[in-house]
């Protein structure tokens, strides 16, 4: 006798919240979160990002503040940005590696203030201290010279490094540079200090705001598509990763976030390496344009694009919501 019910109720489960709660695969907590923080010179200052509504950046007095507030809410870590002086830009990118640049005073503030009860990532590339914007050194034909910028890379990384950084993220895409990073890290005596490298960094468009935030927006000639991955292509990306972790990287990276979610699935498949996933600053922008455009309430957007990072894979995710998100996990 045919059967007057269907055979399978997969709604049964989702009758009540205790039930959902019970039968959910994924879920995210505060310690899945990096908060990525821009930082500037002065004291008490708080400049707002115009194009990421919500985001600012700060002092290093303020900055400190905020970092207080990630070790609060349970976020385990921050990932710092400078916005240089224009003055202290350069061809040749020297600010990258000066001891008391903003970035390791910005580090050692944290360090004298929290110890290690939270963690540091520096970004490494050169975009931040360049004259023209690119993430390494031009050769005489404007080309992004690889192993003249990996050195620039390593002077940088030691000088986040000594400053204190718990993290070094070269998000530069040269070939190479993991594995002369970790050999010079080690030269130096700083075994402990980790390599998320921005592995699978694609050349995107949503990298617009972070650019304005940084000052380096206005300042880049041509675009990053000689070193930042192609969008098409996924192939690469895992060669990409295969290598930063044969050179020796502690985590990877997958950037951005959402438009990307099927390399990070691929990823997870492949190798057994952490990754992290960078909801990038257009991203953020575009969630905030969408609250702003009254197509939803925020709390529920941001959130169910997080859970699909966990849900593909990430065992982390840097994200200039990571305040919000963990004050909603807080309940
Ligand atoms: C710099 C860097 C970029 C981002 C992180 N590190 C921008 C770029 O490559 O142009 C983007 C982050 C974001 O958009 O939120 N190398």
């Amino acid at each position: 006798m045919a059967a007057a019910f269907p055979s399978t109720r997969l709604r049964r489960t989702r009758t009540h919240d205790w039930s959902r709660r019970l039968h959910r695969e994924t879920t995210l907590s505060p310690a899945d979160l990096i908060w990525p923080l821009f930082v500037i010179e002065g004291e008490g200052q708080e400049q707002p990002v115009a194009s990421l509504p919500g985001v600012s950046r700060w002092s290093v007095d303020l900055l400190v503040e905020r970092v207080g507030e990630a070790i609060d809410l349970g976020i385990p870590c921050v990932a710092l940005f400078p916005n240089t002086p224009a003055q202290l830009r350069s061809e040749t990118a020297e600010e990258a590696w000066n001891p008391d640049n903003l970035l390791c005073r910005a580090v050692r503030a944290i360090r004298e203030r929290y110890g290690d009860a939270i963690g540091v990532i520096c970004d490494v590339a050169l975009d931040p201290y360049t004259s023209h914007g690119q993430d390494g050194l031009l050769d005489e034909n404007n080309y992004v010279a690889n192993d003249a910028t990996i050195d620039a890379l390593v002077k940088q990384s030691l000088n986040q490094a000594a400053a204190g950084a718990d993290v070094i993220a070269p998000s530069d895409m040269m070939d190479g540079r993991v594995g002369a990073i970790r050999q010079a890290l080690e030269e130096a005596g700083h075994t402990n200090v980790q390599i998320m490298s921005y592995a699978a960094k694609f050349a995107s468009a949503f990298y617009g705001p972070f650019r304005d935030a940084v000052g380096t927006g206005g300042r880049l000639k041509g675009d990053k598509r000689t070193y930042q991955l192609d969008p098409g292509n996924s192939d690469e990306a895992m060669r990409e990763i295969a290598l930063d972790i044969a050179e020796g990287a502690d985590s990877v990276m997958v950037k951005p976030g959402l438009a990307y979610l099927d390399i990070i699935r691929m990823a997870r498949d492949r190798f057994d390496v952490p990754i992290f996933a960078y909801q990038v600053s257009g991203e953020y922008a575009l969630i905030e344009a969408g609250v702003a455009a009254g197509i939803g309430e925020r709390e529920a957007l941001v959130m169910e694009k997080l859970i699909a990072f966990k849900r593909a894979g990430c065992a982390g995710i840097l994200t200039y919501h990571a305040p919000l998100a963990a004050r909603v996990l807080a309940g």
